[in-house]
């Protein structure tokens, strides 16, 4: 969606913008290229991989470019480390990049062989096998419910745990095999593999990636400049809910109970929300690049502070 993000982001010449899922740079290139010739990008990412490539990718823009490795939830410490009160435009452009769930190595596709990680920083947390192999049943169906919407979670998490005394689940096509051994396929051209589901909830979880994108959307706000922008791209409908709730409480500003008849509170808006529907990718988009087919842009602006 980069011509969306762009309309939404309008980075300018000489802005200060945070790319907090840096990736392999995609975006971070086309803010850098329309904030020409002086704006600044901070790139963060958690994955040192991605950092790598994107260093490569982003070398032509010199100094105009810093990138850290991080967790887009602790934003804020990252600006101050770098002297940076606020910015001008923050973009979140959640969950995995094509580049991970390429890389059979971290885990995180049911399609080729590798070790079961999905960590996006294996340095930290554990890896999805060690949830396989300690979690309950019942916490392995609360993962696969929530996170994934999978119908089938209570019995694939029982088959987890009936199979993993014999044989523990260390690679993504043991999993993968399970799941397609107990949950029934899905009909029609659209099907999706049956591990699709599970795989992502896992991901979820192992990422804590519903816990940082809460943490993120309380401070992004508080980080932008009067005028700045948040723009947000989501994969997944809880993600989606949970940023457009966090718009809509900040748009509404007011703290009133709906019964009294006048506010007291006195709260003023704090953003306008610049999405009045979510935005989707076009149908040539979807075309060319299936993930998109999932994904939702929602876009917000920071007023100006009473008195500003
Ligand atoms: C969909 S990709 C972003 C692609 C990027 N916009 C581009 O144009 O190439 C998501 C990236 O965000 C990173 N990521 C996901 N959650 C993160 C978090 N909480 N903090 C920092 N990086 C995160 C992932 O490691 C991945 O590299």
């Amino acid at each position: 969606m980069a011509g969306e993000v762009l309309q939404y982001l309008a980075p300018q010449n000489g802005g200060v913008y945070l790319d907090g899922t840096l990736g392999g740079a995609g975006h971070a290139r086309l803010i850098l290229e329309a904030s020409s010739p002086d704006g600044v990008l901070i790139g963060l990412d958690r994955d040192s991989a991605a950092l790598v490539a994107a260093q490569a990718n982003l070398a032509p823009f010199g100094d105009r470019v810093v990138l850290r490795q991080g967790n887009f939830s602790e934003m804020g410490v990252h600006l101050d480390q770098l002297g940076i009160d606020n910015v001008d435009g923050i973009l979140l452009d959640l969950g995995v990049s094509s580049h991970q769930l390429d890389s059979p190595e971290r885990g995180f596709s049911f399609r080729e062989d590798g070790p079961l990680d999905m960590r996006m920083n294996p340095t930290e947390g554990v890896s999805a096998a060690t949830v396989l192999a300690e979690a309950e049943a019942d916490e392995l169906k609360r993962i696969f419910r929530e996170y994934g919407e999978e119908r089938w979670a209570g019995k694939i998490a029982r088959a987890i745990v009936n199979d993993r005394e014999k044989n523990p689940f260390v690679t993504t096509l043991q999993l993968a095999e399970l799941i397609s051994r107990v949950a029934p396929a899905g009909k029609g051209p659209q099907r999706i593999h049956p591990a699709t589901r599970v795989f992502q909830a896992l991901r979820i979880h192992v990422n804590g990636e519903l816990d940082s994108l809460r943490t993120a959307l309380d401070t992004a706000w508080l980080r932008l400049k009067s005028g700045g922008r948040l723009v947000v791209i989501s994969f997944h409908s809880l993600e989606d809910r949970m940023v457009k709730q966090a718009f809509r409480a900040l748009a509404t500003g007011c703290v009133c109970p709906p019964r009294l008849a006048v506010c007291v509170c006195g709260e003023q808006p704090s953003v306008r929300v610049l999405t009045r529907k979510a935005v989707r990718a076009t149908e040539s988009e979807t075309e060319n690049n299936p993930r998109a087919r999932s994904a939702v842009l929602r876009a917000m602006e920071k007023l100006p502070a009473k008195g500003e």
